[in-house]
């Protein structure tokens, strides 16, 4: 079984902070999170950022796309990957590192991250849990750094759930919370696996989903989950 708290902050605390920004992940460490959820991609010149969307226009205003931009002409908000770790080293946070490649980097996305966390993660804090809904990200990840734990996500759990989280190597499943059912919790947790559910940031959806047997909750405001799982 992976080693994971009971509460991960999303995309550092992104209820209370700009999303995946250094700020976030000081305010994720603020409100009680010991681990922080990022998503990792790669910009024009194959530089790890740390980014949820495709386009920067979202977060940043700025209408260009992650993979058409050199990290030089990032806006200053937007950390890059190795900016990242080096503030969850000042801060004592581990990560959850979800690689979000943009259409077609799948394999290089995977690794580059695999190759800056061997390069740059502090050996003081817990080992990182990388996590993707690319599939081929992971097999890319798993044959380039095994050593680095692997959740597959999962946006509903289907059928074939175990084949898939197998055929990665995967010892854990990240999926949507408003989706899971008990019985596909209990099959998860029974196969061996830890469940880890996304984005949940009401109290009682968190306490009756770790009442099914969920290990891990992601969440936007994880002073709140936390209290609501104390
Ligand atoms: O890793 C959990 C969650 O972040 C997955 O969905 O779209 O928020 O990256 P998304
Ligand atoms: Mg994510």
């Amino acid at each position: 079984m992976l080693q994971l708290p009971k509460v991960i902050g999303h995309r550092g605390a992104a209820a209370y902070a700009p999303e995946n920004t250094l700020d976030s992940f000081r305010e994720a460490r603020r409100r009680g999170a010991a681990w922080v959820e990022i998503d990792v991609k790669l910009t024009a010149d194959s530089v790890p950022i740390v980014m949820h969307d495709s386009s920067l226009k979202r977060t940043t205003g700025i209408d260009r796309l992650a993979a058409e931009i050199r990290a030089a002409d990032l806006p200053k908000d937007v950390p890059t990957f190795e900016q990242a770790i080096a503030c969850f080293q000042e801060l004592g946070l581990g990560c959850n590192v979800e690689i979000k490649p943009c259409e077609g980097r799948e394999t290089e996305t995977a690794r580059v991250t695999v190759e800056t966390l061997r390069r740059c993660w502090p050996a003081q804090l817990p080992p990182p849990l990388l996590s993707s809904f690319a599939e081929g990200s992971l097999a890319a990840a798993r044959q380039a750094a095994p050593e680095f734990d692997r959740a597959l996500l999962l946006g509903e759990i289907r059928d074939d759930w175990q084949a898939r989280t197998e055929a990665v190597g995967a010892k854990g499943v990240n999926t949507n919370g408003q989706k899971l059912t008990a019985p596909r919790a209990v099959e998860i947790r029974k196969a061996g696996f830890t469940l880890s559910v996304y984005t949940i940031n009401d109290g009682d959806v968190a306490r009756a989903l770790v009442a099914m047997g969920v290990d891990c909750v992601i969440t936007d405001a994880p002073d709140v989950i936390l209290k609501a799982l104390a």
